[in-house]
């Protein structure tokens, strides 16, 4: 089929998704027949505009290659541009160090031109159109993600949606009166209006950044800033915001971008007396854009940024079915905190009831799985706001806290909390992998059986989210083993707490033992059909508190994870798995081959787990 023939008929097979959707949102404004044509108008022509290899991208990836971020040779690497490689050519360099990974997806963070000065790592954008001047210019993005796709590696870029900078040229037309571009954003005038805001809304930055609202004495007004005073929240309410996203998304989507990470997605839609994250319009939006990426540029991917709780996670993937598909994929947050939550308290049960009452992703989606990335570990992943068994109460999050500070005993971690406005509010911590997970106490300590420990524990969390159903993300330098930059303020004492986990990658660091295990399980991974994404993942009970255990089946087999949260060997005892429908049928009494070893197991005997052993078993 001509790729004209294809663009027809994804008209035909979008068309009314995108009308119906933004109808849904914007049907009641006046002119929405004109704007709405004037969307199908920026579509079409972006479908005119895309260069003649990612129109053959598309093709491919609509007719054979599906699903090809669903597929076990996926796995991401997130980096910051000037920290891992200088620049977009220093990134082309590193290519080959990528490949030796097995790595298939970069997410290079801060791309885009940001505000100077404090920009939240890049996070507050000033001109959408242009890249970080520091990194190259436009042209040089392009050279850079098609070689990037020409080496197999899927380039994704952050695309900060829910706020401008107070820079960006429609913010300062704001500021100055415009009343067009007041209406891109929220200004407020009355003092009592913010705080009614104010009430019901949560603060994700209390301690260096509180409140949602900052007064700017130009504008006599507040102007709604979740994040950073700089960082202006976007008004969806007026469908002239959508439009020029949209209009961003598809210019980046024909620069070769295949990923966006949809930055802070909980937070666009704001209804008065609710905590203004998750509602039904912030859903409905990223439908639309899902249609509109879906008829404009299909190999395009929109990955969901919400930090959100357990309960709330799964619905960036959208419906069930998939009627109303969202993000192909999503952070899988809560995997993440409960992963740090059992390493800590070496017992499981929180994590597994948690993630047992979770509703299933929808089958053609695929999670995120991560340990790190460059902000922090967020503690309310573990809570829930309608009070579910599995959440943790403040007690708990305390001794989390205290735990990754290294403030008991039996603390092996080095990290940092974050926003800890007050003694009782614990919000999150701050850490690079080895630094949380005892490596950088251990070598500091000189001790070889604590380093081996650390080691096993490294080990055994990235084998869980190798498994678990997702693309497993690395987060630069943790292949490394890098420990956090202590230094991290020295030239910027404003920087907030999160650079202590954002080291530079140094030139002449030697591969150890962590990049040569991580390579080893890309290289596995790759091999096993039921780790493909749309193989569904059944947390299951082990009969054992330390020992968190997850199957991945299908007619083709089982494969099943087990994994000893505690630094002793721990038994499996045979009668519970047995219990177990998943592996009832499967036949718990036949062999499973342990896959980094071949060795066999007969569960129906019994297993002993080694100290913080993960195994991959397959009938
Ligand atoms: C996201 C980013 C974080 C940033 C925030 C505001 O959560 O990951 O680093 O501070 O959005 O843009």
């Amino acid at each position: 089929m001509s790729n004209k023939n294809n663009v027809a008929a994804r008209l035909k097979e979008y068309e009314g998704v995108i009308s119906d959707t933004l109808r849904d949102i914007y049907g009641h404004l006046p002119d929405f027949d004109s704007w709405l044509a004037d969307i199908f108008a920026i579509i079409l022509d972006a479908v005119d505009q895309r260069p003649a290899y990612l129109l053959e991208l598309d093709r491919v990836r609509e007719t054979q290659d599906q699903d090809w971020f669903l597929r076990p040779d996926m796995l991401a690497y997130m980096a910051y541009v000037d920290r891992f490689a200088g620049n977009f050519r220093g990134v082309e360099r590193k290519i080959p160090y990528l490949k030796d990974l097995g790595v298939s997806y970069l997410h290079l963070l801060s791309v885009l031109k940001p505000r100077a000065g404090h920009n939240d790592g890049g996070f507050a954008i000033e001109d959408y159109y242009s890249v970080n001047p520091k990194y190259g210019t436009m042209d040089d993005l392009v050279h850079m993600t098609r070689i990037l796709q020409r080496n197999n590696i899927s380039p994704c870029i952050d695309f900060v949606f829910n706020h401008t900078a107070m820079d960006h040229q429609w913010a300062r037309k704001a500021l100055a009166g415009d009343p067009y571009y007041r209406d891109f954003y929220y200004f407020f005038s009355d003092e009592n209006t913010v705080r009614d805001y104010e009430a019901a809304l949560a603060q994700v930055l209390p301690e260096t950044s509180p409140g949602n609202f900052t007064y700017f004495e130009q504008a006599k007004s507040w102007v709604w800033t979740t994040f950073y005073y700089y960082q202006w929240d976007l008004n969806y309410r007026n469908p002239n915001v959508f439009r020029e996203m949209v209009k961003i998304m598809l210019f980046l989507a024909n620069r070769g971008i295949e990923v966006f990470r949809l930055d802070a997605t909980a937070y666009l839609w704001k209804e008065k007396g609710t905590n203004c994250q998750n509602l039904s319009k912030t859903h409905k939006l990223l439908q639309a854009f899902r249609a509109i990426m879906s008829l404009a540029a299909p190999a395009v991917c929109l990955k969901a940024e919400a930090i959100v709780g357990a309960r709330y996670i799964t619905k960036y993937l959208g419906d069930p079915a998939g009627e109303r598909p969202e993000c192909q994929l999503s952070y899988h947050n809560a995997l993440m905190a409960a992963l740090w939550d059992s390493l800590a308290t070496g017992n499981i049960t929180r994590m597994s009831a948690m993630l047992g009452s979770l509703p299933p992703k929808p089958l053609a989606t695929s999670w995120i799985t991560y340990l790190r990335c460059h902000d922090e570990v967020g503690w309310g992943a573990l809570t829930d706001d309608r009070g579910a068994p599995w959440a943790a109460g403040n007690d708990d999050l305390k001794k989390l806290n205290d735990f990754y500070e290294g403030k008991c005993d039996n603390s092996f971690a080095r990290g940092q909390a974050f926003q800890l406005s007050s003694r009782d509010a614990f919000h999150g911590t701050n850490g690079t992998l080895a630094s949380l997970a005892g490596l950088e106490k251990a070598m500091e300590e000189g001790n070889q059986d604590d380093i081996d420990m650390a080691l096993r524990r490294i080990i055994l969390l990235y084998r869980v989210i190798f498994s678990f159903g997702g693309i497993p993300l690395i987060y630069m330098g943790e292949e490394l083993g890098l420990f956090n930059d202590y230094g991290y303020d020295k030239d910027d004492p404003v920087r907030d707490d999160r650079w202590l986990h954002r080291p530079a990658l140094p030139d002449d660091m030697s591969r150890g033992r962590i990049f040569s295990a991580l390579g080893e399980m890309a290289r596995l991974r790759k091999t096993q059909k039921l780790l493909h994404a749309n193989v569904p993942t059944v947390v299951i009970d082990s009969g054992n508190a330390h020992i968190f255990a997850f199957t991945r089946r299908n007619d083709e087999g089982i494969f099943l994870v087990l994994a000893n949260f505690l630094p002793v060997p721990q038994d499996i005892d045979p009668a519970c798995l047995k219990q177990e429908a998943c592996l009832k049928q499967g036949g718990c009494d036949r062999s499973f081959v342990e896959q980094f070893t071949d060795r066999v197991h007969n569960l129906s005997q019994g297993l002993t787990l080694l100290p913080y052993e993960c195994l991959w078993l397959k009938v």
